[in-house]
C-alpha cells in the first residue's frame, strides 16, 4: 500500500495556481489547495549581487522593517507584472515548495490564472518561468473565469452571472454564459488602495505616519464599507510616526472616520460594477437579475461591502463560500474537469 499511496503522489503533480497580486495559492491535482502564502520575495544585495533571501509568508514579515540591503518587493503589484524576475523566481520557489526536489515518472502540466491586466508580453514570460520550472504544458486562464469556477456559478450554461473578484491589486467585474466571458472590465482599485487610503487619512488628519502592514492590519479587522448605525463604531488605537516632531506616538480614531477613508476605493469599485451593469446585453441583464452578483477575492471580505453594492444596484448580492481561495479552486477545476477544458489558453 505504502508503495501505491507514494505512486499517487508521484503522479499528481499536476497544478493550478492562482498567482495573485497579495497572494499565491497552490491547488495539486486530486490534492486541493496545497500552499497559500503572500506574493512577496525578500532580495539581498551584496557587493552588487541579488540573491533571493526568503519568499511568501517569510518576506512578507518583513516588509517595511528591512534595512538598505535587503528589499522586500511585490514582482506583481497592481494587477499587473512589475518585475518578471522577481516573479519568476517566486513561481519556482512555491513549485519547489510544494514538491521538493523530487524526480518523477513525467513532467507536470500547470494551469497559472493571470491577472486579466497583463500584456501577451507578460503572459509568455509567467508562461516561460512555469516552463522553466520543470511544467511540460502550461495553461493560463482569466481570472475572472477562474472566481466564476470556483464560486460554483453556472459558468457553462447559457445563463448569464456576474462575478466581481476584488484582489490586492485589481477589482475585475465580468458577466459569464457559455464557457465564455460575455462581458469583462477591470478596475485598478481594491485591498492595496484601501491600504493606501487608510494611510493617507490618518497622515491627513492625524499627522501620522504608519506602514501599509499596519493599514492593512486596521482594514481586516475594523474596515467597513458603511458607516456604522451610530456613525462612531469601534474605537481604534494606531501607533506611528509623528510627523510634526518625527517621534512614536499613538492616536485614535473610530469605525466611521475608517468608512470615509475607504469611501473614494470603494466609490470607484461600485462605479466598476456599474459600468459593466450598463454594458451587458439585455438577456444577460435579466439573468442578473435572478442570479444576483457574486463576489470573490479578500476584498469582498471587507464588511459591509456587499450591503453597499445591494443598495447601490437594487441586485442580489453574495459572497462567495471561501473569497480568498476561489480563484485557486476554481483554476484547479478548470484542470481537472473536462467540462471546462475550452476555458484554458495555451498562450
Ligand atoms: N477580512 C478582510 N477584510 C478586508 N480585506 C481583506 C480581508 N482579508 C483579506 N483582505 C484583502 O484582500 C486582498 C487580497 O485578496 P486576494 O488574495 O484575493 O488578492 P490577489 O488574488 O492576490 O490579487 P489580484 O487578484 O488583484 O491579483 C488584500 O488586499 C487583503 O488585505
Ligand atoms: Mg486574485
Amino acid at each position: 500500500m505504502a508503495f501505491f499511496s507514494n505512486w499517487f503522489k508521484f503522479t499528481s503533480r499536476d497544478m493550478a495556481i492562482d498567482l495573485g497580486t497579495a497572494n499565491t495559492v497552490v491547488y495539486v491535482r486530486g490534492h486541493g489547495i496545497v500552499l497559500n502564502e503572500p506574493s512577496v520575495v525578500a532580495v539581498e544585495t551584496l557587493n552588487g549581487v541579488k540573491r533571493v533571501k526568503a519568499v511568501g509568508e517569510d518576506a512578507k514579515l518583513m516588509m517595511g522593517k528591512t534595512p538598505d540591503s535587503i528589499e522586500a518587493i511585490r514582482p506583481l503589484r497592481d494587477g499587473v507584472i512589475a518585475d518578471i524576475d522577481i516573479a519568476e523566481q517566486m513561481i519556482k520557489w512555491f513549485i519547489s515548495k510544494v514538491h521538493g526536489h523530487r524526480r518523477f515518472p513525467r513532467f507536470p502540466e500547470i494551469v497559472i490564472c493571470v491577472p486579466s491586466g497583463s500584456t501577451s508580453v507578460e503572459r509568455r514570460a509567467i508562461r516561460d518561468a512555469a516552463s522553466n520550472a520543470g511544467a511540460s504544458q502550461v495553461f493560463l486562464i482569466e481570472e475572472p473565469m477562474a472566481a466564476a469556477i470556483g464560486a460554483d456559478m453556472p459558468v457553462t450554461e447559457p445563463i448569464g452571472s456576474m462575478v466581481v473578484d476584488i484582489g490586492g491589486g485589481t477589482t475585475e467585474v465580468a458577466v459569464l454564459s457559455l464557457r465564455g466571458l460575455a462581458y469583462t472590465t477591470s478596475v485598478r482599485v481594491g485591498g492595496d488602495k484601501m491600504d493606501e487610503a487608510i494611510v493617507s487619512y490618518v497622515r491627513r488628519h492625524h499627522n501620522l505616519l504608519i506602514g501599509e502592514a499596519t493599514a492593512e492590519r486596521i482594514k481586516k479587522e475594523y474596515g467597513i464599507a458603511q458607516k456604522p448605525a451610530d456613525g462612531v463604531g469601534a474605537t481604534i488605537h494606531i501607533k506611528g510616526r509623528d510627523l510634526v516632531n518625527g517621534v512614536p506616538k499613538e492616536i485614535a480614531i473610530n469605525q466611521g472616520q475608517i468608512a470615509d477613508a475607504l469611501a473614494e476605493p470603494i466609490g470607484t469599485i461600485v462605479e466598476g460594477v456599474r459600468i459593466a451593469l450598463e454594458n451587458t446585453a439585455p438577456e444577460l441583464a435579466a439573468d442578473i437579475v435572478d442570479q444576483g452578483i457574486v463576489l470573490t477575492g479578500g476584498g469582498a471580505l471587507l464588511k459591509g461591502l456587499d450591503e453597499e453594492l445591494r443598495d447601490e444596484t437594487g441586485l442580489p448580492v453574495t459572497v462567495a463560500e471561501d473569497p480568498l481561495t476561489c480563484v485557486a479552486i476554481g483554476t484547479g477545476r478548470a484542470m481537472e474537469d473536462p467540462v471546462f477544458r475550452g476555458v484554458l489558453q495555451t498562450a
